[in-house]
C-alpha cells in the first residue's frame, strides 16, 4: 500500500457566533473495523445492513459487576430483569442465566418469561393493566404480584376467595424524595394517607399477607441521594406499618432507574462523568439500608431483601446498531447531510441520546459537523442532529453503541421492515437471535375482504 495520502475534496467551514470554541467542537478520530473480534463488514455481508449487533461477553460482565456492587455490601441481594427493557429471548436467557428473576409489567411479558422456561414463583409481575385472568394465572403459579392501584386489590381480593388461596402480595408506592419527578400514576401514594389505608385494607384480609414494598423513581437518574431518600422513606413505611399491623416485610424492591453509560441531550459532563457507577449507586444505597438496618437487628428481625430491577444499566452497552451511508447531502445551511440506511424507527432513543456513533475505517480529512439521517421519508428520522466527522463515502459502515435499552422493544414497524438481530458469543459464535422482517411477517395478520381483491374492477386506471 501507497503511503500517500488520500485525496479529499476541500470544504469550508463556516464560522459560527456563539459557540464556545470558534475552531469548531473537538473530536477524537476512533474507528473499529470488528465488533467482539468479527470483522463488521463480514457481519453485514452475512446479515444485511442495518443490524443489531448484541455482545454476550458485555452483557455478562455488566450484569456480574452490578451484582458484585451490591452482593459485596449488603448481605441480601435479588436482580429482576426488567423485560420491558429489552425482551429478546437470548437477552433475557443470559440475563436468567445470570441469576436474575424476571419483572413483567405485562401479560404478555407474563407469558414471554414463562415460555422461556422462568417459573411462576420467579417472576415479579408489576404495571398498571392487570386483567383479572392474567391475576388468576400469577396467583396460581406463585408470581409476586405488586399492586398497583384499589381495583388490582379488590380484584385480588376476590381472586383469594373465589379460590380460597392465601396470596403474597406487594404494594407500589410513588413519594417524593425531593430529587426526583414524582411518577405519581403507579402505585399507591404515601404522603396522601393512600398507601396505608391500602396497607390496613390487606391487613383486615386474612388471605392476603403483605411481604414486599415497591417503588421504581424514575430513569437515568444521575444523583445517588434519591435513592437515599426512597430507601429512607420505605424503610419508614415499613417499620410503621409493621409495628401498626404485625406484617411483616420480606423485601424491598427500588425498581430500576440506573444511568447508562449513554450521552443524554442536553446534559454537557460526558456519560462516564455524569452517570454514576454500578458501585457508587451501591454504595450510597446499600449504605443507607444498612444503617437503617441497625435497630432492626437488634430487635431480632431479618434485614428486607433488596430487589433491583436495573434494566438499561445492565444491556444499553451491551448492543450496537451497524447502519450504511447510502447518500451524502449538502444542505442549504452549509451543513453535511448523511443518508443512512437504519433510522428513528429502529433507534427510538436517538430522540434523546447522542448515541456515540463511530466509523469502521480511519477517515480522511477534516471533520465537518454533520447531520445524520435515517432512511424514513419522515421530517422526524434525525439519528444525530449534529456530530463532527469527516467525509463519507456511500456504502461506509457506522455503527451506533450503547443501543440495548429499549429499543428492540420500543422500535416500529415503520415504512422499513425490521432488520435482524445477532448475538456474539463469548467465543466469537455469531448467532441470529431475532430474523429480519419479511414482508409475510408484516402482511400475514393482515385479511383482505374477497370485495377487495380484485384491485381494479373497472380496468387499469389512466
Ligand atoms: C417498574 C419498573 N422497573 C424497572 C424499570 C427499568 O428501569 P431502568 O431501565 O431505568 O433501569 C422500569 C422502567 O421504566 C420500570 O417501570
Amino acid at each position: 500500500m501507497s503511503d500517500r495520502k488520500a485525496w479529499v475534496k476541500p470544504t469550508i467551514t463556516p464560522h459560527r457566533t456563539g459557540l464556545s470554541n470558534k475552531f469548531g467542537s473537538n473530536h477524537r478520530q476512533q474507528w473499529a473495523a470488528d465488533i467482539e473480534g468479527v470483522p463488521v463488514a463480514e457481519l453485514l455481508a452475512r446479515h444485511g445492513s442495518p443490524l443489531f449487533v448484541i455482545s454476550e461477553r458485555v452483557l455478562r460482565d455488566n450484569a456480574r459487576r452490578l451484582r458484585r456492587a451490591f452482593s459485596t455490601r449488603y448481605p441480601r441481594v435479588r436482580f429482576a430483569w426488567s423485560y420491558k427493557t429489552n425482551y429478546l429471548g437470548a437477552v433475557c436467557a443470559v440475563m436468567h442465566q445470570e441469576g436474575a428473576w424476571a419483572e413483567v409489567v405485562s401479560e404478555f411479558e407474563y407469558r414471554k418469561a414463562r415460555a422461556l422456561g422462568v417459573p411462576g414463583e420467579r417472576i415479579v409481575f408489576n404495571g398498571p393493566c392487570k386483567s383479572r385472568g392474567a391475576l388468576e394465572t400469577a396467583v396460581a403459579e406463585g408470581a409476586l404480584v405488586q399492586i398497583d392501584h384499589l381495583d388490582e386489590l379488590y380484584a385480588l381480593e376476590d381472586v383469594a376467595r373465589t379460590t380460597g388461596r392465601s396470596i403474597p402480595v406487594a404494594l407500589r408506592l410513588n413519594f417524593d424524595t425531593g430529587y426526583t419527578e414524582t411518577w405519581s400514576r403507579f402505585g399507591f401514594n404515601l404522603e396522601s394517607g393512600q398507601a396505608l389505608d391500602a396497607v390496613r385494607r390487606i391487613a383486615a384480609n386474612a388471605r392476603l399477607r403483605l411481604v414486599g414494598l415497591h417503588s421504581h423513581l424514575g430513569t437515568f437518574i444521575l444523583d445517588t441521594r434519591a435513592y437515599v431518600a426512597q430507601i429512607n422513606t420505605l424503610y419508614g413505611f415499613m417499620e410503621a406499618i409493621e409495628a401498626e399491623t404485625g406484617c411483616l416485610i420480606e423485601y424491598l424492591d427500588i425498581g430500576g432507574g440506573f444511568a447508562s453509560q449513554n450521552a443524554l441531550q442536553g446534559i454537557y459532563l460526558p456519560p462516564e462523568q455524569a452517570a454514576p457507577s454500578p458501585e457508587q449507586y451501591a454504595d450510597a444505597i446499600c449504605t443507607a439500608l444498612l444503617a437503617a438496618g441497625q435497630t432492626r437487628l437488634r430487635a431480632g428481625k431479618p434485614l428486607p431483601v433488596l430487589v433491583l430491577e436495573t434494566g438499561r444499566a445492565v444491556v444499553d452497552s451491551a448492543e450496537m446498531l451497524v447502519t450504511r451511508v447510502v447518500a451524502n447531502k449538502r444542505l442549504p445551511d452549509g451543513r453535511r447531510g448523511v443518508v443512512l440506511d437504519g433510522g428513528i424507527n429502529l433507534l427510538f432513543t436517538a430522540l434523546w441520546y447522542n448515541h456515540a456513533v463511530m466509523p469502521t475505517r480511519p477517515l480522511e480529512g477534516l471533520a465537518e459537523e454533520t447531520v445524520l439521517y435515517g432512511p424514513l421519508c419522515m421530517n422526524i428520522d434525525v439519528m444525530r442532529q449534529s456530530v463532527m466527522l469527516p467525509q463519507l463515502d456511500v456504502g461506509d459502515s457506522l455503527v451506533f453503541s450503547h443501543v440495548g435499552a429499549y429499543n428492540n422493544t420500543q422500535w416500529m414497524q415503520f415504512i422499513t421492515l425490521r432488520p435482524a438481530v445477532v448475538m456474539i458469543s463469548e467465543s466469537g459464535a455469531v448467532d441470529v437471535v431475532r430474523e429480519a422482517e419479511t414482508l409475510e411477517t408484516v402482511t400475514s395478520p393482515e385479511n383482505l375482504p374477497e370485495r377487495l381483491m380484485e384491485l381494479f374492477p373497472g380496468g387499469l386506471p389512466d
